[in-house]
């Protein structure tokens, strides 16, 4: 019983492809999960219908819909992942109204880094008024490898007292990027550094599983093709 939401005012930061590898990770685990997508572009209900794995999903967008419903729907599922939509609009307070953990994917770019400041505030405002929660952290969802721009990010994130900077982070793939027009994840899209981006993905999400003080054991994902339908031939269709 946890709600997890993904926030970050800016668009294109990898909330969605970080909601939905998250739920397919912990729906393999055997965990009963439901995601919710917050965002009018239902880039993760889209995902979970162009793939064969089952998952729960309902779009709730509005915030009111969000705070009157996320909290009953915790009660049902061992996992409520919300995948927040861009800008820091009435669903994004209301996800961090009823959250436990926020997670803030962040890319590299300094303009990235200065703009997650708002975000953060928003989540500094819910913490003052529910007692610290929720628990805050952040990541960084596009590094490049061995970068200054990489390390220099990371430094500068740290300075957001209210978040914790998760240790792992994920880089920049092409893999990840193809992921979302084949309805796949990186355990069934075979290509360049899948088994990098698999441990990658593998030790973030056991690190926030650490945060919400669920580090249970945690199985190895079996990688095996996706039987998806393609989205980009139901997008040409
Ligand atoms: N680590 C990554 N490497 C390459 N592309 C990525 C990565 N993470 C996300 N993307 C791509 O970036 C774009 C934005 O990601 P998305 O998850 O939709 O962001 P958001 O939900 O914050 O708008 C998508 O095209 C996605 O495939
Ligand atoms: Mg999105």
């Amino acid at each position: 019983m946890a709600i997890i939401g993904f926030v970050n005012q800016k668009g294109g930061v990898g909330k969605s492809t970080s909601c939905y590898h998250l739920a397919y990770w912990l729906h393999q685990q055997g965990k009963k999960v439901l995601l919710v997508d917050a965002d009018a572009q239902t880039t993760c209900n889209t995902w979970v219908q162009q793939s064969d794995t089952g998952i729960a999903s309902k779009v709730i967008q509005v915030g009111d819909e969000l705070m009157e419903q996320l909290g009953g729907l915790a009660k049902e599922y061992e996992y409520v992942l919300v995948d927040g939509p861009g800008g820091l609009s009435e669903a994004t307070k209301a996800i961090l109204l009823c959250a436990d953990l926020a997670v803030v994917p962040c890319t590299t770019g300094l303009a990235d880094i200065v703009s997650a400041a708002q975000t953060v505030r928003v989540i500094k405002m819910a913490q003052k008024y529910r007692e610290g929660a929720p628990q805050a952290v952040m990541f960084l969802s596009r590094g490049f490898k061995g970068t200054r721009i990489t390390r220099e990010a990371r430094r500068l994130l740290e300075d957001y007292e209210e978040v914790t900077v998760l240790r792992n982070m994920i880089f920049n793939r092409q893999l990840i990027l193809d992921t979302w027009g084949q309805g796949a994840t990186v355990w069934n899209l075979e290509g360049s550094g899948q088994s990098d981006a698999i441990k990658e993905y593998e030790n973030l999400f056991k690190e926030i599983m650490e945060k919400l003080g669920h580090d249970q054991q945690t199985k190895k994902v079996v990688s095996r093709p996706a039987h998806s339908k393609h989205i980009a031939e139901a997008v040409r269709r």
